[in-house]
């Protein structure tokens, strides 16, 4: 069986505890596309050229440690709005999308750049304020030194960056499902959006 979930949201919406609960409960396999920018930003801090990095990226450069970390964020807000690299990444996430079993993939353009032909399609957002409460606690937990001031004018930026952007710039696909995941429990958020997947025709 083909089926694609999209899942499309800004950062610290949920999309990646959604795309992976869904995953599971359908018996799906999932990529968070925000790794492969992520991995192209942490080559590109090394020294590498960021369109060269994305063509030559092999599936180990995703398990690299420190892709979660603030600088590699910003180095993949970068790369990110670079035509050439979301073209370099493209074939990789079609593939994947389109595999035997069913796929979630989760990132800014999946619903209006890379599937639009996917069953279901998913927007989770969250207010700013609500996101950056998360990344924040996140990031104290991994041991990141910051505070809330930084954490949301962090996501302010990152917003901004991904929305304004002239290559498949952050935004709903005209037919996805928006969740709003500001004052929902992780269940709740979780339940809507296995829903609007069965109601689409997945089977678990
Ligand atoms: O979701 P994330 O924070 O891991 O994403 C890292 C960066 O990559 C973020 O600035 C947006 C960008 N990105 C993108 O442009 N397109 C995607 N499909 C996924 C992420």
């Amino acid at each position: 069986m083909i089926f694609t979930v999209a899942i499309d949201g800004p950062a610290a919406a949920g999309k990646g505890t959604i795309g992976r609960a869904v995953a599971a409960h359908f018996g799906f396999a999932h990529l968070d596309t925000g790794l492969l920018y992520r991995a192209v930003g942490a080559l590109v801090l090394k020294g590498a050229e960021p369109v060269a990095a994305a063509r030559d990226l092999t599936p180990d450069a995703l398990e690299q440690p420190g892709l979660r970390s603030p600088e590699v964020a910003q180095a993949a807000s970068e790369v990110a709005v670079i035509p050439e690299v979301r073209a370099a990444l493209l074939d990789f996430q079609r593939g994947f999308a389109r595999r035997e079993g069913g796929a979630v993939l989760d990132g800014r353009d999946i619903g209006t750049v890379i599937c639009p032909a996917a069953e279901v399609k998913l927007f989770v957002t969250a207010s700013a304020e609500a996101r950056a409460g998360r990344r924040l606690a996140e990031l104290l937990e991994s041991g990141h030194a910051t505070d809330m001031a930084a954490v949301l004018a962090d996501v302010r930026a990152r917003d901004a960056r991904d929305e304004s952007r002239a290559a498949a710039p952050l935004r709903p696909a005209e037919d996805a499902h928006v969740i709003d995941t500001s004052d929902l429990t992780v269940e709740a958020a979780i339940a809507a959006a296995v829903a609007r997947v069965a109601a689409a025709g997945a089977r678990s």
